[in-house]
């Protein structure tokens, strides 16, 4: 079976990795990918948004399936378009996949079906005036969301009302996000941990995977600007089998159900960013495929074979994959470049990957890495992921052997999280947990 990937990160290439590992894959392509990924995969120069030469591609080498990593392509429609050429591809179709391109759509959705989320209101650039006097009516600190995709940035948390006024201004006024911003949610702040939960749905049914955490300030503590995320780990302890449980009837069931029954079936990856609080899981997004990075830990721990899960979602019968979620840990380290998430330099010459590579229970996830005359190098911010391998609860551990891995990669301003899986250890701490 030939397969084709679509995208060129670190969840690309945990895709890509996993994937290889199915005994029926003969060959599989990947556009863009990355220097990583040309060591599993064949890497194309094709654009995530170039709908019509990736549809070429898979036509012309008679692709079995497509597996779409990044929102971009899904929220323009490429599984309407590979479908309609009568092509197997992963993922939602765009009318669905306004899960995560529409913040509006969202969070109305969500009221309409009773999906536990943060109180909000929508506005439209017209009523600039009225975003205004809603904000004065709130307690600090409030939310504010532009609606479309904004590649991560769209999400304003104004610890004052001063502030709040302010962003209203940049939104609507200056524009900042361009169309994305012609509409807002204004919400109320949850507190809580936040989580990460991927439910793998068919239409009708689901299964999830494991549940995990992301870390995305830039500096250890959470200090610092949002970014793409820095880390994760999985499983996340924070979510016990109740907890669980009630995200499955209370969040999962009812979205997958509730968008069939607005003609929005959902096939694909229904990724749940979710506040754990003290009310219980509260929907912070939805996104309409895997997160980076999450995927690479959850798929380390995803014990079954992958491409089964993939044609299980789209041709139905999710239920019946055979899979098993390993009772291990996983935790990742992303090494970004100088200057992250503002503007960085690209071209430094990354070292010691070899010596990494032929440690046991690490695996390299590259995401910004380009190789030029058998050298690899740095293309972008995020560079690589480090995903370490553990005893199940064993979050010391784990974080002890994702770094010794970590310290041994060095390239020109170079830096990391040195607080990965921390919170982990600190709530089994608190609980007196054993292991
Ligand atoms: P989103 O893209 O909607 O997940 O928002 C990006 C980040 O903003 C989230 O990961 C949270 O850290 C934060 N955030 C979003 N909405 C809220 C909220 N209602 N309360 C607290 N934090 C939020
Ligand atoms: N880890 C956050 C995301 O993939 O959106």
């Amino acid at each position: 079976m030939k397969v084709f990937v679509v995208g060129g990160g670190g969840r690309e290439h945990a895709l890509v990795w996993k994937i290889s590992q199915s005994p029926n894959v003969e060959k599989i392509f990947c556009a863009p990918g990355n220097a990583g990924i040309a060591e599993i995969a064949e890497t194309v120069p094709i654009k995530v948004d170039d709908l019509n030469s990736l549809l070429k591609f898979a036509l012309e080498h008679k692709i079995d399936l497509t597996v779409v990593g990044p929102e971009l392509p899904l929220s323009l429609g490429i599984v309407d378009l590979f479908e309609s050429n009568g092509l197997k591809i992963f993922g939602p179709r765009k009318i669905a996949a306004e899960i995560e391109s529409s913040k509006v759509f969202a969070k109305n959705f969500m009221k309409k079906y009773n999906i536990p989320t943060a109180n909000y209101e929508t506005f439209t650039c017209d009523e600039i005036e009225k975003a205004k006097k809603f904000v004065l009516s709130l307690t600090p600190p409030v939310v504010i969301k532009a609606d479309g995709l904004a590649g991560g940035k769209g999400v304003t948390v104004c610890e004052s009302i001063d502030e709040a006024i302010k962003t209203i201004d940049l939104y609507f006024s200056k524009k900042i996000f361009g169309t994305a911003g012609e509409k807002i949610v204004i919400e109320e702040f949850l507190e809580g941990e936040e989580a990460s939960v991927f439910a793998i749905t068919d239409g009708d049914d689901f299964i999830t995977l494991s549940p995990a955490q992301d870390y995305k300030r830039v500096f250890d503590n959470d200090k610092g600007k949002n970014t793409g995320g820095m880390g994760s780990y999985a499983p996340t302890p924070m979510i016990d089998e109740t907890t669980l449980e009630k995200i499955k009837t209370q969040i999962i069931k009812p979205t997958i159900q509730g968008l069939k029954n607005e003609n929005r079936e959902f096939k694909g990856c229904l990724y749940c960013g979710l506040m754990l609080t003290t009310e219980g899981p509260k929907v912070l997004e939805f996104n309409c495929r895997f997160g980076d990075p999450e995927t690479q830990v959850v798929l380390p721990l995803l014990d079954g074979d992958i491409i089964d899960m993939f044609f299980k979602a789209i041709d139905g019968g999710i239920k019946n994959f055979n899979y098993n979620i390993k009772k291990s840990t996983a935790i990742c380290v992303i090494l970004a470049s100088a200057g992250y998430p503002d503007d960085y330099e690209v071209g430094k010459e990354i070292y010691g990957l070899d010596e990494v590579k032929k440690m046991e229970n690490i695996i390299l996830f590259h995401a910004g890495t380009k190789k030029v005359d058998g050298k690899i190098l740095t293309s972008g911010g995020r560079v690589i992921g480090v995903t370490a391998i553990g005893e199940e609860n064993d979050f010391e551990g784990t974080m002890k052997k994702v770094y010794s891995a970590v310290e041994k990669i060095k390239f020109d301003g170079m830096h990391y999280r040195k607080d990965i899986g921390r919170k982990a250890v600190d709530f089994l701490k608190a609980r007196n947990f054993k292991k």
